[in-house]
C-alpha cells in the first residue's frame, strides 16, 4: 500500500501525471476554456456577468471602485439582499419543494429542510431578532454546532442587514469573550450543547461565562438541541419560543453592496485574531461564482456535501452563501468521521446519493491511515467530483483521493483561497483543466495570482517564491473590523498594490502553481490556522510559565503539529502534572484545536544576538531532525540544554 502521509511536498517535483477530464465530463461542464480568454479580454465585464447569477433590486453603476485603494468598492450602488438571494428567489421560482438542506446529526437523527421551510424560519429568526432589538448594521455573535439553525441565523443576520460573527464551537469562553468584545455584538445566538464523538457536550457555559464579561450583549438566544440542563439568566431566550412563535413573513430591506456582511475572526501573527470583514455584492458575487464553476454545481439535480464547520470561512461561502445562491441540495453532519464507525462519511454519501464531496487534506490523510476497508463497504458510485481546501495536498493523498474515493472518475479540485479571500481563488476548472496531483494549478478566471521574489518580481518556472494577489477581487476582505492601519500594515505593505498572502508557492515547469505552506508565523493544523503568538501568549499567562515559544511540526495526519518549549518559573515545580496542566490551559485559553501537541520543558530558548527566538533551531528539535547552523545563536551551548529536555507532555487525547 503506498503510504499518503510522508512528507507532503518531497515527490512534487517530480509529478508530472496529468489527469484531463473524461470526455463525458467535459460534455456537461459548466466552464469552458473560454472563461479565461474572456475574463482576461475585459476583467471588469467579466465580473458583470459574474455579479448577474444574483438578484438586485437595483443594478450598480460602477463595477470597481479602486480610487481608495487597497479599500475596494464592488458594484458601486447596488442594493441587494443576500437571504433573498440565497433562499426566497428559488421559492418565487417554483423550487420551494426542493430540499436545501438534508441534515444528518451525530446521533442520527435526520431533517429534509425544503427551500419553502427554509424561507419560513430565516423569516421567523428575522423577525425574532428584529423583536430583540437587532437593527441592520448591529453585529450578532453566533456560536452554535453544526444543526441548521447555524445555516438559519446566519441568513436572518443578512436578512436585517446585521453583520454576523460565528465564532467556531470549539473555541473556549475567553475565545468568544474577546470575539464578542472586539466587534461589541449586541445579541449571541448559541445552543445548549451538541454531539461529537458519541456524546452531548454542552456549550451554554462558556456562552455564560463570556457574556458575564461582555456588556454589550443584550440577549442570548438558545437553541434546544441536547436536552441538557442550562443555567438561565435574565438575558436568555429560547430560540424555539422567539423564533418559533414569530411570523414566516417578513419584508425584506435592500442594503448598499458594499454593506457589511460579516466578520469573522482569524489568525494573524500576532496573538490577537484578526476580525476579517467581509460586505454584500462582492461576496455573494464570488461565492456564487465559484461554487458554480469550480464545484460544477447543477441545482436540483446534484447532492453537495461540504465537511467544514460554519465556524470558518469555507463554511461561511461553501455551506452557505455559494451553494445556497445557487440553489443546492446540500448535506450537512453535525458529528465526527468516526462515530458511531469509521464509515460514517461513506453511509452519508452513500445514503443521500452525495455527487460533490469537498473536504480537507487532513480527512483524506486519515481515511486514507484507517485504510481503504471503510469507504469500500459503502456504494460511492455517486459521486462525481471531489475537492479538497485548508493545506496542501500532497501528490499520494490526492491520488489515494482519486482512486479510492472518485473510483478514478471523478476530477479533483484542490482549492487554494483564505478567510481574506473570502471565496476560491486558484484552482483547477473541472472539464477544462487537465489536474496534477498536489497543484492547485491556475488562478481562476477573473482573478490574478503570482509567485513573486523578495523584490515582488514575477519569478522563474521551477522555483519558490511568495504567493501575491496583483488585482483587486470581489470577494476581497474590505478591512480588519476596527482597524484600518492592521488592515493595510498586514496584507498591503510589502509591495505597494500587491496582497501578500502569507503563503510561499512556486511554477512548476508548465507555469501552474504549487502551494509551499505559511511563510510567516501562522501554524496550519487540520486545516485550521492558528498563531505561534497566540499560542506562546496563551503559554505565558499560565502561572508557571516563565516564557515560551512555539513551532508548527510536520505532522503525518493534522499537516503542522504544535510544539511548544517552555521555561518555567524558578518556583514552579517541574512535573508531567505540571506541564499537563499548562497544555490544558492553552485549551482554556483558545479552544482545544490549539492544544500544544506537545509541550518540552527547557531551561533556555535559542536566541540570536539581537535576543529574536531562532523557530527554526526550535523546528529541528520538534522534528528530531540534526540541528542546522547555530552559529548566530548568543550561546551556542543552549541547544544541548533544549535537547536533554527536562520535561515533556505528549497529547494522547
Ligand atoms: C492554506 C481556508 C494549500 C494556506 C480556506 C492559506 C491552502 C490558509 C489551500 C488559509 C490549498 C488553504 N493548498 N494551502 N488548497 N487552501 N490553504 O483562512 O496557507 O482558514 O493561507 O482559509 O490555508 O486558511 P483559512
Amino acid at each position: 500500500m503506498v503510504d499518503v502521509t510522508t512528507d507532503p511536498f518531497e515527490s512534487m517535483l517530480h509529478e508530472n501525471r496529468h489527469f484531463p477530464p473524461s470526455p463525458e465530463f467535459v460534455a456537461q461542464a459548466n466552464a469552458s476554456l473560454e472563461l479565461y480568454a474572456q475574463a482576461q479580454g475585459d476583467r471588469m465585464a467579466f465580473w458583470d456577468e459574474q455579479a448577474g447569477r444574483l438578484h438586485w433590486d437595483k443594478r450598480w453603476t460602477t463595477t470597481l471602485d479602486w480610487s481608495g485603494a487597497p479599500f475596494a468598492k464592488w458594484f458601486v450602488d447596488g442594493r441587494i439582499n443576500v437571504a433573498v438571494n440565497c433562499v426566497d428567489r428559488h421559492v418565487a421560482d417554483g423550487f420551494g419543494d426542493q430540499v436545501a438542506i438534508h441534515f444528518e446529526g451525530e446521533p442520527g437523527d435526520t431533517r429534509a429542510i425544503t427551500y419553502q421551510q427554509l424561507q419560513d424560519e430565516v423569516c421567523q429568526a428575522a423577525n425574532a431578532l428584529a423583536a430583540l432589538g437587532v437593527v441592520a448594521g448591529d453585529r450578532v455573535a453566533i456560536y452554535l454546532p453544526m444543526i441548521p439553525e447555524a445555516v438559519i441565523a446566519m441568513l436572518a443576520c443578512a436578512r436585517l442587514g446585521a453583520p454576523h460573527s460565528v465564532v467556531f464551537g470549539g473555541f473556549s469562553a475567553e475565545a468568544l469573550r474577546s470575539r464578542i468584545d472586539d466587534a461589541a455584538a449586541k445579541v449571541v445566538i448559541t445552543a445548549d450543547g451538541g454531539y461529537r464523538r458519541g456524546s452531548a457536550f454542552p456549550l451554554k457555559p462558556a456562552v455564560d461565562e463570556a457574556v458575564a464579561a461582555a456588556p454589550t450583549v443584550e440577549h442570548v438566544l438558545v437553541v434546544r438541541r441536547t436536552g441538557g440542563d442550562v443555567v438561565w439568566t435574565d438575558k436568555d431566550v429560547w430560540w424555539h419560543e422567539a423564533v418559533g412563535g414569530a411570523s414566516t413573513t417578513h419584508d425584506p430591506e435592500f442594503f448598499d453592496s458594499e454593506h457589511p456582511l460579516f466578520i469573522l475572526y482569524t489568525s494573524g501573527t500576532t496573538g490577537k485574531p484578526k476580525g476579517i470583514l467581509h460586505t454584500t455584492g462582492g461576496y455573494l458575487t464570488q461565492a456564487a461564482y465559484t461554487h458554480h464553476m469550480v464545484f460544477d454545481h447543477k441545482p436540483g439535480a446534484d447532492v453537495y456535501w461540504c465537511t467544514a464547520d460554519v465556524g470558518w470561512i469555507t463554511g461561511h461561502s461553501y455551506i452557505v452563501y455559494g451553494p445556497l445562491a445557487n440553489r443546492a441540495t446540500q448535506v450537512m453532519y453535525e458529528g465526527t468521521p468516526d462515530t458511531p464507525h469509521k464509515g460514517r462519511w461513506w453511509e452519508i454519501v452513500e445514503k443521500y446519493r452525495v455527487t460533490i464531496l469537498y473536504t480537507a487534506p487532513t480527512a483524506i490523510r486519515t481515511f486514507a491511515k484507517w485504510g481503504r476497508e471503510f469507504p469500500g463497504q459503502f456504494d460511492l458510485t455517486s459521486l462525481r467530483l471531489l475537492g479538497s481546501v485548508g493545506e496542501p495536498i500532497n501528490p499520494a493523498a490526492w491520488m489515494w483521493y482519486r482512486s479510492v474515493i472518485g473510483g478514478d472518475n471523478c476530477p479533483i479540485v484542490d482549492t487554494w483561497w483564505q478567510t481574506e479571500t473570502g471565496a476560491i481563488m486558484i484552482s483547477p476548472l473541472p472539464g477544462v483543466t487537465h489536474t496534477k496531483p498536489g497543484s492547485a494549478m491556475d488562478p481562476l478566471p477573473g482573478i490574478s495570482a503570482k509567485v513573486v521574489d523578495d523584490d515582488g518580481n514575477q519569478i522563474e518556472r521551477s522555483e519558490a517564491g511568495y504567493l501575491i494577489l496583483d488585482e483587486p477581487w470581489p470577494a476581497m476582505l474590505r478591512g480588519i473590523w476596527g482597524d484600518d492601519e492592521r488592515y493595510v500594515e498586514q496584507y498591503w505593505s510589502r509591495w505597494p498594490q500587491v496582497y501578500f498572502a502569507g503563503d510561499g508557492a512556486k511554477y512548476d515547469r508548465e507555469g501552474h502553481i504549487w502551494l509551499l505552506g505559511r511563510v510567516d508565523d501562522v501554524m496550519n493544523v487540520s486545516g485550521h490556522r492558528i498563531s505561534t503568538a497566540e499560542v506562546e501568549s496563551a503559554l505565558v499567562s499560565h502561572a508557571a510559565v516563565a516564557e515560551a515559544a512555539v513551532v508548527g511540526a510536520n505532522d503525518d495526519t493534522t499537516g503542522q503539529a504544535i510544539v511548544a518549549f517552555v521555561i518555567l518559573r524558578e518556583n514552579a515545580d517541574i512535573s508531567p502534572d505540571t506541564v499537563e496542566n499548562i497544555r490544558s490551559h492553552v485549551g482554556t485559553e483558545i479552544g482545544s484545536i490549539a492544544k500544544p501537541k506537545r509541550v518540552m520543558v527547557v531551561k533556555e530558548l535559542p536566541k540570536t544576538r539581537s535576543g529574536k527566538i531562532m523557530r527554526r533551531l526550535l523546528r529541528d528539535v520538534a522534528e528530531n531532525r540534526d540541528l542546522g547552523d547555530t552559529s548566530t545563536l548568543a550561546d551556542p551551548a543552549v541547544m544541548a540544554l533544549i535537547s536533554s529536555g527536562l520535561a515533556t507532555a505528549t497529547d494522547t487525547d
